[in-house]
């Protein structure tokens, strides 16, 4: 078992700049999170709009720097306030964002966008570069031909798809995926789901995957991690959050969310699995 990322108390405050009527002032956005993810499995953090999971995804992808509390990404602390992350630690961690419509530059090739991370970062030839942009266009469920074409030509599913593989270019061992679902219609969601799982599998991955889905996090997570106001107030494997939520909060999330979409998302993705079995075989 190895442990992806560790954080410890990890504290956020944001300044808020102060007016004629009134000075600075800040608000406390994480409050002392602790959690770890091990390679291969997913920790889910789930809560409504506000509750802080944005701001605690970007201090994990090393964006954001924490106000107080430890990272460690694979066992070695890190804090990007005092000390700039290495190019390897830096391309250890990668982030997918919600919107696809918005986190791909609209004016650069599909090529561009996968190839970059390599330029910028490694060492790797032009035609190498290339070769490993089309792979991983394939590995993501993409045909080759897209490394020419815009990013305009595509669905959001298919730019989510592209944006994963940006994300995985660099041979990363965690993923932070901040509702990378979220903006997608429930099918293609399912799809991105399955896609995700597999590369997952593929590569050993660590994903931090936050959503406010709580049926999206029953069929992803290993641990969940409950948000709520900046507090992780539930924290544990999937199995015990969800038989036996035990906070007020959690309970009234739960209540919130029909069984039967969970039991729908499930079927959509057992059935497409069951198609994609017997179109391999
Ligand atoms: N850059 C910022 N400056 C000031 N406050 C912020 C900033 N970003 C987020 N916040 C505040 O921090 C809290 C948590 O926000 P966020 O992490 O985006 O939550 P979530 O992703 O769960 O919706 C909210 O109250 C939000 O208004
Ligand atoms: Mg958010």
């Amino acid at each position: 078992m190895t442990i992806a990322a560790e954080g410890r108390n990890l504290i956020r405050d944001y300044e808020i700049p102060g007016s004629i009527f009134r000075g600075s002032s800040s608000v406390r956005a994480v409050k002392g999170i602790s959690f770890s993810v091990e390679r291969g499995k997913t920790l889910a953090i789930v809560g409504e709009s506000g509750s802080g999971k944005s701001t605690l995804a970007r201090i994990i992808a090393l964006i954001d720097p924490a106000t107080e509390g430890e990272l460690l990404i694979e066992g070695k602390p890190v804090d990007i306030a005092r000390q700039k992350p290495t190019r390897d630690m830096r391309s250890t961690v990668q982030m997918v964002f919600q919107n696809p419509y918005g986190s791909l530059n609209p004016r650069q090739k599909i090529g561009d966008v996968l190839t970059e991370p390599l330029a910028l970062n490694t060492n790797v030839p032009a035609a190498e570069r290339r070769k490993r942009a089309e792979e991983m266009l394939e590995k993501v469920g993409m045909p080759r031909e897209v490394y020419n074409r815009y990013p305009h030509m595509f669905s959001g599913g298919q730019r989510q798809r592209i944006a994963i593989a940006r994300a995985l270019m660099l041979n990363p061992t965690l993923l932070v995926l901040d509702e990378p679902v979220s903006a997608l219609d429930l099918s293609v969601q399912a799809q991105v789901l399955n896609l995700l799982a597999d590369l997952q599998a593929e590569f050993d991955l660590a994903y931090v995957f936050i959503s406010h889905d709580l049926s999206v996090v029953r069929y992803i997570a290993d641990d969940v991690l409950v948000m709520h106001k900046g507090e992780a107030v539930e924290q544990g494997t999937r199995d015990e959050v969800f038989a036996d939520p035990k906070h007020p909060y959690t309970r009234q999330l739960f209540a919130a969310t029909p069984v039967t979409d969970v039991e729908a998302i499930r079927a959509r993705v057992a059935s497409r699995q069951a198609a994609r079995a017997s179109a391999q075989s």
